[in-house]
């Protein structure tokens, strides 16, 4: 049977292309400020240092590869990798005109083949990608590849709380606010596809196994926001 809820590389290209010029301006709104605070715990778990080199995979318009790059500093340096030329074009713009201080790169390519050698980064976060790929098995041992031993990469994404009234909640939430707000921007089918992709979403347990199974040695999924979003750390 087809799950017409699916989409192929291509479409999930198309919609982070065609979201890309409100995509900010969205996120505010619909996680209430909150996504800040959300990002900035993620770097923090990435345990970023001073003169590192990071990786932020999936970057979007670059909000978690900036937060990473102040951490990192101006003898480091961060690329943040996507595939959706739009939201690197206002990741690229932003930076330039906001933080041009900031050692940032930023890199056209795809999160299951990634363009860099084995044992390169000593840190990275990706925010709200993992959800996304087509197949995260192969996202998370792309990570693990090009992971230096010893370094962390932190996960931020929604999560389905394990509270029932928190998960009708959620649900609620995505359909009464989220998809309504999306729609005043004509993005109705663009934010409607968060519900069925959080289903298929592996559970915070499921991504620790997952994330062992890449080859990482040990690895923790945090909760946060009443278990409506979570943070898994791998160490490579
Ligand atoms: C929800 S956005 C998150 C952007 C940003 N990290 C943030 O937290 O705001 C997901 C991003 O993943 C990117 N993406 C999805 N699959 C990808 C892949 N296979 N390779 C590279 N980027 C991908 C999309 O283009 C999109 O910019």
């Amino acid at each position: 049977m087809t799950d017409s809820t699916w989409h192929s590389a291509n479409e999930i290209q198309g919609i982070f292309d065609r979201i890309a010029p409100v995509y900010d301006q969205l996120n505010n709104t619909l996680s209430l400020g909150q996504h800040r605070i959300w990002k900035l715990m993620a770097v923090k778990w990435s345990e970023p240092q001073s003169g590192n080199f990071g990786l932020d995979l999936c970057c979007g318009s670059g909000d978690l590869a900036q937060l990473l790059a102040r951490k990192v500093g101006k003898t480091g340096k961060v690329v943040g990798l996507d595939f959706s030329q739009e939201q690197l074009a206002i990741a690229h713009q932003r930076s330039k005109e906001k933080y041009p201080f900031l050692p940032l790169e930023w890199i056209e390519g795809d999160a299951l083949n990634l363009p860099f050698a084995d044992n390169s980064f000593d840190c990275a976060t990706m925010g709200y990608g993992l959800r996304n790929v087509t197949d995260i098995p192969r996202c998370l041992g792309q990570l693990h590849r090009v992971l230096k031993s010893g370094s962390k990469v932190s996960i931020l994404d929604f999560h389905r709380p394990s509270q029932p009234w928190m998960r009708s909640f959620q649900e609620w939430y995505l359909q009464n606010f989220v998809v309504p707000t999306a729609d005043k921007f004509g993005l109705t089918e663009e934010y409607a596809y968060i519900n069925p992709s959080l289903e298929r979403f592996p559970t915070g347990s499921e991504q620790v196994k997952l994330a062992y199974q890449a080859g990482f040695t040990h690895a923790i999924h945090y909760p946060i926001a009443m278990g409506m979003m979570g943070v898994l750390v791998a160490t490579k």
